[in-house]
C-alpha cells in the first residue's frame, strides 16, 4: 500500500455526521474571531516585543511584527482556503489527509500536538510568572517552592487544572469564558497604547534601525541554524536583526491557526472560517504594531526591560498603579490563550483518533455534553503536568518550530489539492496561486531557519519518535488502511 494514500474530502466530511462522532455545530464567525484574538494575544506581545526590542532590533522591532504578519497572513490565506474546502475538526492534519496522503498527515497532526501542548504550557508558565509580579504588587508574596520558577509551579498546575474542567463541560460555555476574558485583554492593550501615546518621546525612535554589532552570546547549539550553516558571523541589529526579530515575535501570532480546529463546531464554515481566521490576524497585526511604537517610544530600546516591557515601560515613568493594572490584565489574557490552545489541542487528537491513528476509543463524544472528554482528561493532564514541572524558558522555540513546519506543508497542500481536486466547492480562495502559497512556504521556511541549532535537533527527536508511533501503530490501525472506509455501512434492521 502506498505511503501517500489520501482520505478524501467527502470522506472527511462524511465522518463528522457519525452520531457517536458528532460535535455541536453553534459557532458564528463573530464567536471565532473571538477565539481566534483569545489565542493570538498572549504571551508573544506581553513579553516579546521588549525582549526582541531589546536584544535584536531596536525600535525597528515594529518592521520584525510587520515581517512575521506577512507570513502569518499568507499562510492564514492558505489555511482559510483549506478549511472552506475541508471544514472538518483536526486543522491542518485533516487538510493534508485528503492532499499530501496519510503520512504527511501524521506528521502534521504529531507537528500540531507539539505546537499545542507545549504552547498551552508555556502559556501557563507565564501566566504564573505574571500573576506573581501582580500578587506581589498587592503585598502577597507565594512561597518559591511553588510559585513561578520553583520546584513545582503550583499556579500554572491549578490554571490548567480549572480549565481543563471548563473544556469538558462544553465548547459554547468555555467560549462565554473566553469573550469576558477577551474584553478584558483588548482592554489592557488599548489602555497600553492609549495611556502610553502621552509618555512617548520621539527622541527614541533614533536610530530607528540600530547599527549591526557583531555578537558572542549566540555560538554552538544555540545560534541560529541558517547562521551555523552558512558560518556567517553571529551579529545582532542592523537588517539582520529585525529578521531575527521577526522569528522571535512570530510566536506572538501563533493560534490564529486554531481556528480551523473548531470547524465541526461551525454553522456555516464555508464562510465563516475564513472571516474569523483572517479577521484575527488583521485585529492582532493593527494591535500588535501599535503596541510596538508605542513602548519602544515610551523607552529607550537598550533600556526596556526584554521580560515585562509593557508594565515596566508604565513603572520607568513612574505610573506604578497603570502598571499593577496591565499585570493584572495580563493574568486575564494569558488565560485565554491556555484555554484556547488546549481546545485546539483536544480537537487534533479527536480527528487523528477518529481516523484510528490513534486509538479511537479516545474519539468518544459525551452524550450529554457532547465534548471529546476522555481526549479532554488526556489533555489537562499532561499540559498540568509539562507546566508544572518543566524548567522555564525551554519550550518556546519549539513551539515556533512545530508551527511553522505545519505552515508550510499546509501552503504546499494548497497547490496540491487545487490540482487533484479542481471540482470541490472553495468558499475562498487564495489569490495569486501558484505565487503566493510558494511564497508562504518559503517565508515559513526561512524563519524555520532561523531557530537554534537545539531546537532543530529536538525537533528531529520529536519527528523520529512520532515516525515510530506511525510505523508501530498507525498504519496498521488507520481506518484508511483497514478499509473501514470503503466498506458500506451495516444497518441494523428496525426492532419489530
Ligand atoms: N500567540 C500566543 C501568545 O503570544 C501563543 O501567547
Amino acid at each position: 500500500m502506498s505511503l501517500f494514500r489520501t482520505k478524501s474530502v467527502e470522506q472527511s466530511i462524511a465522518d463528522t455526521d457519525e452520531p457517536e462522532f458528532r460535535l455541536k455545530k453553534s459557532l458564528t464567525a463573530v464567536d471565532l474571531t473571538v477565539f481566534g484574538v483569545g489565542v493570538v494575544i498572549g504571551a508573544g506581545i506581553f513579553t516579546l516585543t521588549g525582549r526582541a526590542a531589546h536584544d535584536v532590533a531596536g525600535p525597528a522591532v515594529v518592521i520584525s511584527f510587520i515581517i512575521a504578519a506577512i507570513a502569518c497572513g499568507l499562510a492564514a490565506m492558505c489555511y482559510a482556503e483549506f478549511a472552506s474546502t475541508v471544514p472538518v475538526s483536526g486543522s491542518a492534519y485533516t487538510f493534508s489527509y485528503a492532499s499530501l496522503g496519510e503520512l504527511f498527515a501524521w506528521i502534521i497532526g504529531w507537528d500540531l500536538i507539539l505546537e499545542m501542548f507545549l504552547g498551552a504550557s508555556v502559556v501557563a508558565q507565564g501566566w504564573s510568572a505574571y500573576l506573581g509580579t501582580f500578587l506581589q504588587q498587592i503585598g502577597i508574596v507565594l512561597p518559591e517552592a511553588i510559585s513561578y520558577g520553583g520546584v513545582v509551579d503550583l499556579p500554572a498546575i491549578l490554571l490548567v487544572l480549572v480549565l481543563g474542567g471548563l473544556m469538558t463541560v462544553g465548547i459554547k460555555e468555555s467560549l462565554r469564558v473566553n469573550l469576558v476574558l477577551v474584553a478584558v485583554k483588548l482592554f489592557i492593550v488599548l489602555f497600553v497604547i492609549i495611556a502610553g501615546i502621552m509618555f512617548i518621546n520621539p527622541a527614541n525612535y533614533t536610530p530607528f534601525v540600530p547599527e549591526s554589532v557583531p555578537t558572542e552570546s549566540a555560538s554552538g547549539l544555540t545560534q541560529p541554524l541558517l547562521q551555523f550553516l552558512s558560518g556567517l558571523e553571529p551579529a545582532t541589529f542592523g537588517v539582520g536583526g529585525i529578521l531575527a526579530g521577526a522569528a522571535l515575535v512570530f510566536f506572538a501570532y501563533i493560534g490564529f491557526d486554531v481556528v480551523a480546529t473548531t470547524a465541526e463546531e461551525t454553522k456555516r464554515p464555508q464562510r465563516d472560517l475564513p472571516i474569523g481566521i483572517i479577521a484575527s490576524l488583521v485585529i492582532c497585526t493593527i494591535l500588535y504594531c501599535a503596541v510596538a511604537v508605542v513602548v519602544t517610544g515610551m523607552v529607550p530600546y537598550s533600556e526596556l526591560n526584554p521580560s515585562a516591557a509593557l508594565a515596566n515601560a508604565f513603572a520607568f515613568h513612574g505610573q506604578t498603579w497603570m502598571a499593577t493594572v496591565i499585570a493584572a490584565g495580563a493574568v486575564a489574557g494569558l488565560t485565554t490563550v491556555v484555554l484556547t490552545l488546549m481546545i485546539g489541542a483536544t480537537r487534533i487528537i479527536f480527528a487523528m483518533s477518529r481516523d484510528r491513528l490513534l486509538p479511537g476509543g479516545l474519539a468518544k463524544v459525551h452524550p450529554r455534553f457532547r465534548t471529546p472528554w476522555v481526549i479532554s482528561l488526556l489533555v489537562t493532564v499532561i499540559v498540568a503536568v509539562v507546566a508544572g514541572l518543566t524548567p522555564i524558558g525551554v519550550l518556546e522555540e519549539m513551539v515556533n518550530i512545530g508551527t511553522l513546519s505545519a505552515f508550510v506543508l499546509v501552503s504546499i497542500g494548497v497547490l496540491v489539492l487545487r490540482r487533484k481536486r479542481p471540482d470541490l466547492k472553495r468558499g475562498f480562495r487564495v489569490p495569486l496561486s501558484p505565487v503566493l502559497p510558494v511564497l508562504s512556504a518559503l517565508i515559513c521556511t526561512y524563519l524555520m531557519l532561523n531557530l537554534s541549532v537545539e531546537t532543530w535537533l529536538r525537533f528531529l527527536i520529536w519527528l523520529a519518535l512520532g515516525f515510530a508511533i506511525y510505523f508501530a501503530y498507525s498504519r496498521r490501525n488507520s481506518r484508511l488502511g483497514t478499509g473501514e472506509f470503503l466498506a458500506p455501512r451495516v444497518v441494523a434492521p428496525p426492532k419489530k
